[in-house]
């Protein structure tokens, strides 16, 4: 497939379908979650080629701890593995590593880990890729007013749209694209605040069946988009 003319600067996933792929072959759902990793890195990969700049992944939202025990300790321990094993490809590929969400929760050495990859790479320049994680939409904007508060800020006045943008937990650009695999349509609390002019990409594709052509099939659909933020 060829290159779509106009990329977005920023995408958005929701990396929904990991359980039902598993399911459907009879396998345990922690399975559909180990496929679902190997697809994450091929579609941070192509990101990096195609030089999208931002790419946000909802890995884990603030929900997702109602799971059981052992999901959450394979998803948790799939993001360790990744943060070990990935790090000299991203320290090559020029990737700066984000998080979004109440990291605090975590469970420590997943934080610790974390920490230390965010900072290892904290001056790489080719692309930002955000891990959402324990991340909630609502969540994040109950966080932004609470340090609004906490800073002594209470004249309503001084109550703007960005000053709630500074407070969020990470200053980058609204995303132009969010893509949502497993065929639901709902955004399921992820980055309320940010996706207000946001083009809306749904798929049947289950996340672990998400390849390189199906993402490049959402690009291209998004260049055709015309986009009017609220303008004629
Ligand atoms: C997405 O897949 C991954 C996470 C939410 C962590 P799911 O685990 O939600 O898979 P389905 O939706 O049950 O198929
Ligand atoms: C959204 O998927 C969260 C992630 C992909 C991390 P869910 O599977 O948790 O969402 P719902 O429950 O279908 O809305
Ligand atoms: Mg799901």
């Amino acid at each position: 497939m060829d290159l779509p003319k106009r990329l977005p600067t920023h995408v958005a996933i929701i990396m929904d379908g990991n359980g039902r792929w598993a399911q459907k072959r009879g396998l345990p759902r922690v399975h559909g979650h180990f496929r679902g990793a190997e697809a994450a890195r091929e579609i941070i990969k192509t990101t990096r080629e195609l030089e999208i700049p931002w790419l946000t992944l909802y890995c884990f939202s603030e929900e997702n701890w109602k799971r059981s025990e052992e999901e959450i300790s394979t998803l948790m321990n799939l993001l360790n593995e990744y943060l070990e094993k990935e790090l000299p490809e991203i320290q090559k590929s020029g990737i700066r590593l984000k998080a979004i969400g109440r990291i605090w929760k975590l469970p420590e050495d997943v934080r610790k880990k974390l920490i230390e990859t965010m900072e290892k790479t904290s001056n790489n320049k080719e692309m930002t890729l955000i891990l959402a994680l324990s991340y909630g939409g609502r969540q994040e904007i109950t966080d932004a007013v609470k340090k609004i508060i906490s800073e002594g800020i209470n004249n309503p006045e001084d109550v703007t749209e960005s000053i709630i943008n500074k407070h969020l937990y990470l200053d980058m650009p609204e995303p132009d694209l969010l893509i949502r695999t497993g065929g639901e349509k709902r955004i399921s609390n992820f980055l309320l605040w940010q996706i207000a002019y946001t083009e809306l990409y749904f798929t049947d594709v289950l996340w672990p069946d998400f390849t390189k052509e199906e993402y490049l099939a959402a690009l291209h659909d998004f260049s055709q988009r015309i986009r009017r933020f609220g303008g004629v």
